[in-house]
């Protein structure tokens, strides 16, 4: 099999395990679907809602600079203007005059994919100039039919964090450097939604807006700073570390707000929106904003956006360091990541599917099985272990099947731990517990069930 089509088969199947399993669905599929939308299943949101969890521990409570909020979706729409998206969120596309198919102007290789279709048909690909095309997604607002407003709903969660710049810093009386930090939904017009959730036209966003002194040299420094939390974030919650680099971006390359911005990647199965071609794509943008948003706000609200340092005297407007990351994306470059095929160690059977997420990440932490759904007296035990585990753990239950194939759909969505009661547990209190990873099995006295998960999850 080429790499080509082991990068193909691996989202094919990655694809089919979400959908399968009830990680990810395509959104309104029974009308047959809507391009770009996708809807989390049982175990889809635990991971999103773990990963949230693990960025908000991070970034906002382990930290006495960085305070948490929670903004709205519709704003202002003022707010665009001064933020510049509506002028410059727009993306130059080009259109094939052949197949009226667009594509952005900055999409070398799918553009030259597309000439070389063309050119397998012995036709020449003729392009259009290339137009802008705003990202927003425009909404409207109000009762009566004839005066409704346009607005939009917001393309990137930011505003809503420097629209309460001073709130937050009379309400908290913190003092710079300090940070807000947001998770919440944007949306965007994109044009070419694709490969999975990756380019989705609805997406959740975390994100940080750090607040420092205007000085060159401070703010490089709390940008380096950020920079390595971030891409620790994701090797300390078990992504390959071979799988993720910085890239700076080109000067011409740069979003209208940035002054400088390194992209976290990661090295997915897909280059291009077809799967097949492995390529770097990217995870989270850094980016120096500068004075950018405050003074823009300051500007078009007619409010004064500055700080007083009161030790200094000094009034400025701060400057910006944010750290913007896709919780779908990274959903799904977890999952990617995670995804193991591993042949039968004793060489018979078909082997397993593994999905070997961080516990931290996995949706359930344990599972736990009656050895025999048929024997009252182990289902009533397993029950009982079930409860009991349940007021700590996320726990899955399960009494189909062989005990095998238990394990394998364990495996298959991430579970690290499964906990097994049969007849010795009722005469010696112990049960088994089988290792996700290893596949190993110890057995361990009830009393003790807690803490051994505990210990081994480092939760
Ligand atoms: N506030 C800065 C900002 O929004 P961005 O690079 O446009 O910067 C930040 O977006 C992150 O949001 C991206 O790195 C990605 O993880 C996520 N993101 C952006 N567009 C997305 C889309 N169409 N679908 C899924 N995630 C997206």
């Amino acid at each position: 099999m080429t790499e080509k089509q082991h990068n193909q088969d691996l989202m094919i199947k990655l694809v089919s395990l979400c959908k399968r399993r009830g990680f990810i669905y395509p959104g309104s599929e029974i009308y047959g679907g809507l391009k770009g939308t996708w809807d989390y299943g049982p175990l889809g949101a635990e991971l999103k809602f773990n990963i949230k969890e693990e960025w908000w521990e991070t970034m906002v409570k382990k930290r006495d600079d960085v305070f948490g909020i929670s903004t709205s979706i519709i704003m202002n729409p003022k707010v665009w203007e001064a933020s510049g998206h509506i002028q410059s969120f727009a993306d130059p596309l080009i259109e094939c005059k052949t197949c009226h198919q667009r594509f952005k102007a900055d999409q070398k290789e799918q553009i030259a994919e597309h000439e070389k279709e063309h050119a397998k048909n012995k036709e020449k690909t003729e392009w259009t100039e290339p137009k802008k095309f705003n990202l927003l997604v425009e909404t409207k607002l109000g009762v009566v039919e004839d005066e409704k407003n346009i607005t939009y709903l917001r393309g990137e969660i930011t505003q809503g964090v420097h629209v309460n710049f001073k709130n937050i810093l009379n309400s908290t009386r913190t003092k710079i450097p300090f940070g807000i930090a947001q998770i919440g939904k944007a949306f965007r017009n994109e044009i070419t939604p694709g490969n999975f959730t990756y380019r989705s036209i609805e997406f959740e966003q975390m994100e940080l807006q750090y607040y420092v002194k205007p000085d060159e040299k401070e703010s490089m420094k709390q940008y380096d700073f950020w920079k390595e939390i971030r891409m620790n974030w994701y090797k300390d919650l078990g992504i390959k570390k071979e799988n993720l680099r910085f890239r700076e971006h080109a000067k011409n390359e740069l979003a209208h707000y940035a002054r400088a911005a390194w992209d976290i990647e990661y090295n997915t199965p897909f280059g291009s929106p077809r799967f097949g071609e492995a390529g770097w794509q990217e995870c989270e943008g850094i980016h120096h904003r500068g004075d950018w948003d405050l003074s823009r706000h300051q500007q078009y609200s007619g409010q004064d956006m500055s700080y007083f340092d009161a030790e200094t005297k000094e009034k400025f407007i701060p400057w910006v360091i944010e750290t913007s990351g896709g919780v779908d994306r990274a959903a799904l470059f977890f999952l990617i990541d995670a995804y193991h095929e591993e042949k039968d160690p004793e060489g018979n059977g078909a082997g397993r599917i593994v999905l070997k997420l961080h516990p931290k990440l996995a949706p359930y932490k344990v599972a736990v099985f009656p050895l025999l759904a048929n024997k009252p007296k182990l289902v009533k035990k397993a029950r009982e272990i079930y409860v009991d585990l349940k007021k700590e753990f996320s726990v899955a239950w399960d009494d189909r099947g062989n005990i095998g194939k238990r394990y394998f759909s364990q495996d298959e969505i991430g579970t690290p731990f499964c906990v097994t009661i049969d007849f010795d547990t009722l005469e010696k209190d112990d049960v088994t517990v089988r290792n996700r990873d290893n596949m190993k099995q110890e057995r361990v006295k009830i009393k003790e069930l807690k803490n051994y998960i505990r210990d081994k999850l480092d939760v």
